[in-house]
């Protein structure tokens, strides 16, 4: 009443008296519960992509005669940055490229390995980082390696010559090379991708979904005669047309007894510049998309006395839309390098969220990707900087190995067209057994409310302890840049809640919080 008044004296627009009595409002509850558990928060939740794309590896992992770059060629304070990320798990050499990819161009004396025109982004590949390199580099680093196999324009002998070379124990022909090329013991890659984004137009050697399934069959069987012990990735959608789902069922329903996981790609943006809408809209496409796909692996696997286990690998994922179709980012030497901002670091709470939410079907994500090509880590000869979405990726990396659980949350909700209310706080939990500790994640994707929140918990008592992590930041457009990449950092505090079952917390507007909470 005061306020309103207060606005009427000032000459304040109805609007805006609105928006503060609304502001002043907004509340909301969550409730947690230890015994009501999804899954586990896999570790290879918090996976990367390396590509052979701009400068992701040539000039971003490795750049020869580098002072910055150890004797492999190496950029050491890149993978110093890899290492902070907390990444475990790394997928090479594409996405699109590697449809246009003869691996065994990368092997050998790197002067005499061929340059080759690059079909996927136009450029020129000099092969002097292959398959030796990027896996010396994964157990540098100490991360899984996922190669990903060329099923645009490849074939299914050169898939299996691949798994050959990487994971041959015996006399052979492929397993000599790799021992002729410095490497005794076998590398055992575990992780292989049956193609990637076959459904796309733009992919080289794209194929429909009979085309597709068939070559993946086969290239799987020829792949695990070689090495039985194998993980295959099967390409799922990408391209989300009218087709999308018929497109993962054909997949599943052709596949389901040799895939162990579905990949699923996505990208957003912020294309209208509507904070909401960006933060709403896609994390309900995401969820979406998990939940059909999901129901499509149930649906696959129904009536199978022993289904093969399979999930769901959200191997590409991501912000990207400022450097891509006509920008000047979008070819060229800067190919795909944007430069990101607080409202991205944002998304990524929003992605991993999700993520955790259905924690029982995604076991692997990839962020894509890994330095200079839409990446946390920015790179130039003399350096490199952080950019915002940096630091929640690492934050999240941290719950890995947890138990993500089902919680109960009231929000206030907006409405964007015709979709279902969307409510503010976009949350996640997960629980560590060890510590007694639960992450309790939360977004407040509203732009201009802070949201008091009574949060419970119902199994064990708070101890009275909690820690806070917060992103936040007046400007949901600010950058980082060589030399200051301090401005959009995470902020920590103690907390101290009241011993017992519960407590009230305010997230604020356009803020990223998480809050670990010590159970007695
Ligand atoms: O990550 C950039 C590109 O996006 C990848 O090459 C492709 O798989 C996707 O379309």
């Amino acid at each position: 009443m005061f306020r309103s008044i207060l606005a009427l004296l000032l000459g304040a627009t109805s609007a805006a008296v609105a928006q503060t009595a609304t502001a002043q409002t907004a509340t909301a509850r969550i409730k947690i519960d230890t015994d009501r558990r999804i899954g586990e928060v896999h570790p290879h939740m918090f996976g990367n992509f390396a590509e052979h794309l701009g400068r992701c590896i040539y000039g971003g992992i490795y750049e020869e005669g580098s002072p910055l770059s150890d004797a492999d060629g190496f950029r050491k304070d890149v993978m110093q940055a890899i290492k902070g990320l907390g990444v475990s798990l790394l997928r090479w050499p594409g996405g699109n490229f590697v449809s246009g990819y003869d691996w065994k161009d990368g092997i050998g004396p790197r002067n005499q390995r061929p340059a080759r025109p690059e079909g996927a982004w136009g450029d020129i590949e000099s092969n002097r980082f292959g398959t030796d390199d990027f896996l010396k580099y994964s157990e540098r680093l100490g991360v899984e390696p996922y190669i990903c196999i060329n099923a645009g324009l490849g074939t299914i002998a050169d898939a299996r010559d691949w798994v050959e070379y990487t994971n041959g124990n015996a006399n052979t022909y492929w397993a000599n090379q790799r021992r002729k090329n410095g490497r005794e013991k076998p590398y055992g890659v575990k992780y292989w991708g049956l193609g990637n984004e076959l459904d796309g137009p733009w992919q080289l050697g794209h194929k429909n979904a009979d085309d597709y399934t068939k070559f993946a069959l086969e290239a799987g069987k020829a792949m695990r005669r070689v090495d039985p012990s194998i993980k295959l990735i099967a390409s799922g959608s990408s391209n989300y047309g009218a087709d999308w789902i018929a497109w993962n069922r054909a997949v599943l329903d052709r596949l389901k007894n040799e895939m162990d996981y579905i990949s699923l790609h996505m990208y957003i943006g912020n294309r209208d510049n509507n904070f909401e809408r960006f933060l709403g809209a896609t994390s309900q496409d995401l969820d979406h998309r998990i939940e059909i796909t999901a129901g499509l692996i149930r649906a696959a696997q129904s009536g199978q006395a022993k289904p093969r286990p399979i999930a769901i690998a959200f191997d590409e994922w991501n912000v990207w839309y400022r450097a891509r179709g006509g920008s000047e980012h979008a070819t060229g030497a800067t190919r795909l390098e944007e430069i990101y901002n607080f409202e991205d670091a944002l998304a990524m709470g929003m992605f991993f969220n999700s993520f955790f939410r259905h924690a029982d079907t995604i076991k692997m994500a990839n962020l894509a990707q890994i330095v200079n090509v839409i990446a946390p880590i920015f790179t130039n000869k003399e350096g490199l900087f952080l950019q915002p979405i940096y630091f929640p990726i690492a934050e999240y990396a941290r719950q890995g190995g947890n138990t993500a659980l089902n919680l109960h949350v009231a929000s206030p909700t907006y409405k964007l067209d015709r979709r279902a209310p969307i409510p503010y706080l976009d949350a996640s939990a997960t629980y560590d057994q060890k510590s007694k500790t639960v992450y309790l994640n939360v977004l407040n994707r509203s732009e201009t409310q802070d949201i008091s929140t009574r949060i419970d918990n119902s199994e064990g008592q708070l101890d009275g302890q909690a820690a806070v992590w917060e992103m936040n930041h007046s400007n949901l457009k600010e950058t980082h840049t060589f030399g200051q990449d301090s401005k959009v950092r995470p902020q920590t505090r103690t907390l101290t809640v009241p011993g017992g079952a519960g407590f009230s917390y305010t997230f604020p507007k356009h803020s990223l919080t998480i809050l670990k909470l010590k159970l007695k």
